[in-house]
């Protein structure tokens, strides 16, 4: 294979009892864009993490610019222009944004001084080239999810990358800033620059991919061209079998809404906001980024506590001055960034499960047995399907998309009346995707309210008795379930109305 990049042959892994990867040979040629699809679990991160030298396999050989590696380092991966963005995006929070982007690139060239015009320099044209604007000199950890995943691919375009991995580096992005990484990622593509993607969204997996890699525990089901392939198919190799959702059949509760929101203020992030929910409702609040969606959640949930306007739960009205008086009040909110601000990563599976319950679950005298602990975390184990082989391994020995069930699973535990869901599935397979819907279905049927913030048209349609419509910090619509299809939201969603605009809005009582 002289003219593959990088070539992997009969690659197998194992930790302890779990085998990880079995025999899984992989080629990727120069310019060419390659997806990595597979649920969660099924060792799509490993195979990434031994390509970047960081996990060793325990069988195989890695071919790199024709030269074997048997044992590949980091550095080695790195000197032969592998770069990796993992889920997590490894930034360093308290540099800046220009820091994360161009720091190490400049460090690299040992200069004994560094240049911080050129720092900045390169950071900004790495920005450019994806074609975002970020304030330079802002602190990473001071800036929105999507923009961190866009700092860290900026960061790896100014290495010289041959190779670039990412790890569901798309998975916070809305549709306009995926859009602008496929542009990215084309150009850098007419460079000679492999790309190796690995995403849960199919349509972007099928629109971008040249060659489509499809794992089922841990073995290659098909490695093929992505034209030969369409969305059934990809679900059915990496499932075995066939998925249908049907939509949340919503049945009114109660005539008393469990929250009402009315003229709800938080300048500069959202204007007169007003809605209610109602027990057993499912409703998606939706809108591009920078819509005021995820404000008005942390807003609701005492983050970012609103300046004026009221709110009300069973007609009570409430004052939601923080966090604790949010979770008194029965709110639960599930983070869009759950990976940083969801778990203790070091901690056991149990123990972040249970984390939130420990002391409803202490017996008389204040005492906390270790098996009533152990039965409650399994409960929710089994419930939502998190794989593992031991729940006393910490967090972080599970995939990605089983740490965020234990996240959701967390929340649930504590029995919130009132569930704001951000993201709800984004990383997860779509096996899962289907699972965790209607487990979120059977919460809501049970007389839980569910805000679910999404931008994910099928989700919401497949979720939601109703949908708002956010633009720009204000209520644009508000919609039943029964008015919409994929196409009208999407058009909704995408259209760049003005604020206050006639958008069609069918009040709801
Ligand atoms: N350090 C570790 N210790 C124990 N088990 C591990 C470790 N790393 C991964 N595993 C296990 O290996 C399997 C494959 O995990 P991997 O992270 O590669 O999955 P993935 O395909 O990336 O999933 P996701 O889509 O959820 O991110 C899982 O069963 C996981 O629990
Ligand atoms: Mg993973």
């Amino acid at each position: 294979m002289a003219d593959a990049f990088l070539s992997l042959s009969h690659i197998s892994k194992s930790y302890a009892g779990v085998q990880a990867l079995d025999d899984v040979s992989l080629i990727v040629k120069p310019a060419e864009i390659h997806c990595l699809v597979g649920e969660n679990g099924s060792g799509k991160s490993t195979l990434i993490k031994i390509i970047a030298g960081v996990v060793s396999p325990d069988e195989g050989q890695i071919v790199i610019n024709g030269k074997p590696f048997p044992r590949l380092a980091p550095m080695d991966a790195i000197r032969e222009g592998i770069q990796v963005i993992y889920q997590d995006f490894s930034l360093f929070p308290n540099l800046t944004v220009a820091e994360n982007i161009a720091l190490n690139y400049e460090l690299s060239r040992n200069t004994r001084i560094v240049r911080w015009g050129e720092v900045r320099r390169l950071a900004q044209a790495a920005l450019d080239k994806i074609g975002v604007r970020l304030p330079l000199d802002a602190e990473v950890e001071s800036i929105p999810v999507a923009d961190k995943q866009l700092v860290a691919i900026a960061r790896a375009l100014v290495q010289n990358a041959r190779l670039i991995i990412m790890d569901e580096a798309t998975t916070a992005l809305t549709e306009k800033e995926i859009r602008a990484l496929f542009g990215v990622i084309r150009n850098v593509q007419r460079d000679g620059v492999a790309v190796l993607f690995v995403s849960h969204k199919l349509n972007e997996v099928l629109e971008i991919a040249d060659k489509a890699m499809i794992i089922r525990n841990g073995k290659v089901v098909v490695d093929a061209d992505a034209a030969a392939l369409d969305r059934n198919k990809l679900v059915y190799y990496m499932t075995g079998r066939r998925i249908d959702e049907a939509d949340y059949d919503y049945v009114p509760q109660s005539k008393q809404p469990l929250l009402e929101v009315s003229h709800l203020s938080s300048p500069g992030n959202f204007e007169d906001i007003s809605f209610s929910l109602y027990p057993g409702e499912i409703v998606g609040v939706t809108g591009l980024l920078g819509s005021g969606r995820t404000e008005l959640a942390l807003s609701l949930f005492g983050v970012l506590p609103a300046m004026r306007g009221e709110v009300r739960i069973d007609g009570q009205l409430v004052r939601i001055r923080d966090i604790q008086s949010a979770i008194r009040h029965g709110i639960g909110y599930v983070p869009e960034d759950r990976l940083t601000e969801g778990l203790f990563l070091d901690q056991s599976i149990n123990r972040n499960i249970v984390i939130r319950t420990i002391d409803t679950l202490r017996q008389a005298g204040g005492l906390l047995s270790p098996a009533r602990l152990e039965a409650h975390a399994r409960e929710w184990i089994n419930n939502l399907s998190i794989k593992t082989s031991n729940p006393e391994l910490p967090v972080k020995s599970l995939s990605g998309g089983n740490q965020q069930r234990v996240v959701l699973a967390k929340w649930l535990a504590s029995k919130p009346r009132i569930l704001i869901l951000n993201g709800p599935t984004v990383g997860v397979d779509v096996g899962s995707k289907t699972e965790l819907h209607e487990i979120i279905k059977s919460l809501a049927g049970e007389g839980i309210g569910i805000l679910v913030i999404s931008d994910d048209i099928p989700e919401l349609l497949h979720l939601c008795n109703r949908i708002l419509l956010m633009r720009r910090g204000r209520l644009a619509g508000m919609f039943e379930r029964a008015v919409l299809d994929e196409n009208k939201l999407t058009t909704l969603l995408t259209e760049s109305t003005t604020i206050g605009s006639a958008v069609p809005s069918p009040q709801v009582q």
